[in-house]
């Protein structure tokens, strides 16, 4: 069942868990995802780029492929097609014609009032048709940002004022994680993330989920995070296992075989990663 991320997410700020988003990038990983989340019976968030859905064809085809894929491969699990860091209204918009059922939209880059002005366009075109919306503040930086002064951290007020002027369905607020691996231990404001999630009411959400030790992750879901974003991990988990496969298979050239060699690492990675999450149903 396609759905937007309301009733996973709020189900999982209520009782302490977290819906993983795991970004997709071809066919074999959608159908993966699908197939490991439906047998461990949770809700997923499928995220897109827009440089994965420009790669998939456009955004058309991909909530073709999934709600196909949803149907024949007798998914029954809450799945919630979600387009990841929407750089404008008209990408959001796209998307959301196309068929997704949730869009980000990231104005991160703008000023706050910039930010709020376009945040609250896409919230309104959104939610006349049931679209769920994300929004970031701050800004979260690439590995590349690690430890550097391009990550800038949320303020509360900032935070608070986004939410009060735009309602929307939940928030990213940028507090220490970078998209990427981290160099290093990466230092999340955990008490910032506390204060965020008492003072308003939506679901939290945790980008750059790759490399984020296990105890703070458990650590972060205590201080109200309720959707944590997995793209960099499952890539570098497949390219490993197909390298693998490579190395010790020379004469192989049918690509269902090379592109299937990293199936099993990447079905036994997500259920490693939802068993921390905790995420049920
Ligand atoms: P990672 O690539 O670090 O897992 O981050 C994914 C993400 O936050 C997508 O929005």
């Amino acid at each position: 069942m396609l759905v937007n991320f309301n009733d996973m997410l709020q189900k999982a700020k209520k009782e302490h868990y977290a819906v993983p988003q795991f970004n997709i990038n071809n066919l074999e990983w959608t159908k993966y995802i699908l197939e490991e989340c439906n047998k461990l019976n949770i809700p997923v968030i499928l995220g897109v780029s827009e440089g994965a859905a420009k790669y998939m064809g456009g955004f058309l085809v991909v909530s073709s492929m999934v709600k196909a894929m949803i149907k024949s491969l007798k998914i029954e699990i809450p799945v919630c097609l979600h387009l990841d860091h929407g750089s404008s209204f008209e990408s959001c918009k796209d998307a959301i014609d196309a068929g997704f059922t949730s869009v980000m939209i990231d104005g991160s880059k703008y000023k706050l009032s910039e930010n709020i002005n376009l945040t609250k366009m896409v919230v309104d075109y959104a939610h006349q048709k049931q679209i769920s919306v994300e929004a970031e503040v701050g800004h979260i930086g690439g590995s590349e940002d690690n430890i550097s002064s391009n990550i800038l951290n949320a303020t509360l007020e900032d935070c608070i004022t986004l939410y009060e002027n735009t309602k929307i369905d939940s928030l990213a607020p940028a507090l220490g994680s970078v998209h990427g691996f981290y160099k290093g231990e990466p230092n999340l404001d955990f008490k910032t993330m506390k204060e965020i999630n008492e003072a308003i009411p939506i679901p939290l959400v945790l980008h750059g989920g790759t490399g984020i030790p296990e105890e703070k992750i458990v650590q972060a879901i205590s201080s109200g995070i309720s959707k944590i974003n997995i793209n960099t991990d499952l890539q570098a988990t497949w390219s490993k296992a197909v390298r693998e496969y490579l190395n010790s298979n020379n004469e192989v050239y049918d690509p269902r075989r090379i592109i299937g060699s990293g199936e099993d690492a990447i079905k036994n990675k997500i259920a490693k990663i939802v068993t921390i999450f905790k995420t049920k149903l």
